[in-house]
């Protein structure tokens, strides 16, 4: 049993993650940091502890997370596999995961956080030279089941999704094929030196290596990344979030009375209409009119405070997506369902944090939610959240 664990997160949220985990494990120590990947080496009571816990490491921020076993550095990817088989000795694993860490913010050239043509051919070339015939599957675009083991590959220095090269090459004016190779010795730090005395560049492959055991929605995907694929007929970005929030806090929201609070242009809504829905949005923006034109959706052009909570009388489940800070979402979702004419089940709050630090406050965002009368209450920054993150809430059981 080793005794450290691993974390990938967003890059700007490894501070947060290190406070989740020193409040749990005071005993916990950073062992290895690199922006959106981290490792801590734990007292081994802790590890016991996390083992045997049901729901294993609390962390609202860490995309995913295991244990770590080691590191391997090199030239080729040839050389790497026999070491890697020498490090997970005689363990019979069910998958192979690999997956690069966040290089950017999201947002910064374009970066957004996902499984790459590398990380797929790399977990195909693994599985396939995988010492024992355990693998369940060779393609990790197939989920892991519950109660799997699972080998984490993460690559430290991936190589940037096409999307970021693009970016940089077109803002360089220059030609993709004449991109430089990513200078990966860090500012003000000395780069070793070979027996030469010429400067030697750091090993093009750097992998840290450890695992898990599929417990959690997240923890079946690599890097407890969905890779879903947008339909053409999708009017925004915020369909994919809604999907991942709907599938991950598993609630029953086929064929139910759902109110949107920003709803415009509407990618969100097109995730609930095809789940049967009946929608209203509340927005004062402009819908698409794809949107528009579905029976089940109506809208309320409008902001939400000047909408009649008579209108929510027959709704049951509320979704909100704000660009506003998250005390007044909170606000907002309070004037709604405190009102003694609205009788919500349960809602999907998205909480921006137009500064990370709001990260640090989740513990009182979330009492004040159960303070409503919403005992169940998840928060979760998922793959597809940018600087913000998703509650979850449900009355159980519901009084009509
Ligand atoms: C991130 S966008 C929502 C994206 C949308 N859910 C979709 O699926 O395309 C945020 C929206 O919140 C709306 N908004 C901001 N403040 C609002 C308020 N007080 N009441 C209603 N809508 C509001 C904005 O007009 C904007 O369209």
């Amino acid at each position: 049993m080793p005794n450290f664990i691993f974390t990938t997160s967003q890059v700007g949220a490894e501070p947060i993650i290190k406070e989740e985990i020193t409040l749990q494990f005071p005993g916990a120590r950073l062992a290895f940091s690199r922006p959106g990947l981290l490792t801590f080496k734990l007292p081994e009571e802790n590890i016991q502890e996390l083992e045997s816990r049901e729901q294993p490491l609390k962390s609202v921020f860490a995309r995913t997370w295991g244990y770590s076993i080691g590191s391997l550095r090199g030239e080729t990817v040839d050389e790497l596999i026999p070491k890697l088989w020498e490090l997970t000795g005689e363990t019979r694993f069910d998958r192979i995961h690999v997956f690069g860490r966040d290089l950017h913010k999201i947002g910064d050239y374009k970066f957004e956080p996902r499984l790459t043509e590398e990380a797929y051919g790399l977990c195909e070339k693994l599985s396939n030279a995988y010492p024992f015939d355990s693998l369940k599957a060779k393609d990790q675009r197939e989920p892991a089941l519950a109660g799997e083991l699972v080998l984490d590959v993460i690559l430290v220095n991936p190589i940037p999704p096409a999307r970021v090269s693009e970016f940089l090459a077109r803002r360089e004016g220059g030609d993709l094929t004449e991109m430089p190779v990513p200078n990966r010795v860090k500012k003000g730090k000395k780069s070793k030196k070979g027996d030469d005395g010429a400067e030697k560049a750091p090993p093009r492959h750097e992998w840290i290596i450890g695992w898990h055991r599929v417990h959690s929605f997240q923890s079946a995907f690599p890097g407890g990344m969905l890779d879903l694929e947008v339909p053409e007929y999708v009017v925004s970005r915020a369909w994919l979030k809604m999907e991942e929030a709907v599938r991950w806090s598993h609630f029953p929201m086929f064929d139910a009375r759902v109110c949107e609070i920003g709803s415009a242009p509407g990618g969100a809504t097109q995730a609930l209409l095809s789940r049967g829905c009946e929608v209203i949005g509340v927005d004062p923006a402009e819908m698409a009119p794809e949107v528009l034109a579905d029976p089940k959706f109506r809208h309320i052009r409008s902001r939400i405070a000047f909408v009649k909570r008579r209108e929510f009388r027959r709704i049951r489940w509320l979704t909100c997506d704000i660009n506003v800070p998250p005390n007044y979402t909170l606000d907002v979702i309070e004037s709604v369902v405190m009102h003694p004419d609205v009788n919500v089940r349960g809602m999907l709050l998205t909480l921006k944090f137009p500064d990370w630090n709001m990260g640090f406050e989740v513990k009182d965002y979330v009492s004040r939610i159960k303070s409503w009368g919403f005992n169940i209450v998840r928060a979760r920054q998922l793959h597809y959240s940018h600087q913000e993150i998703c509650v979850a809430c449900l009355k159980k059981p519901f009084r009509k």
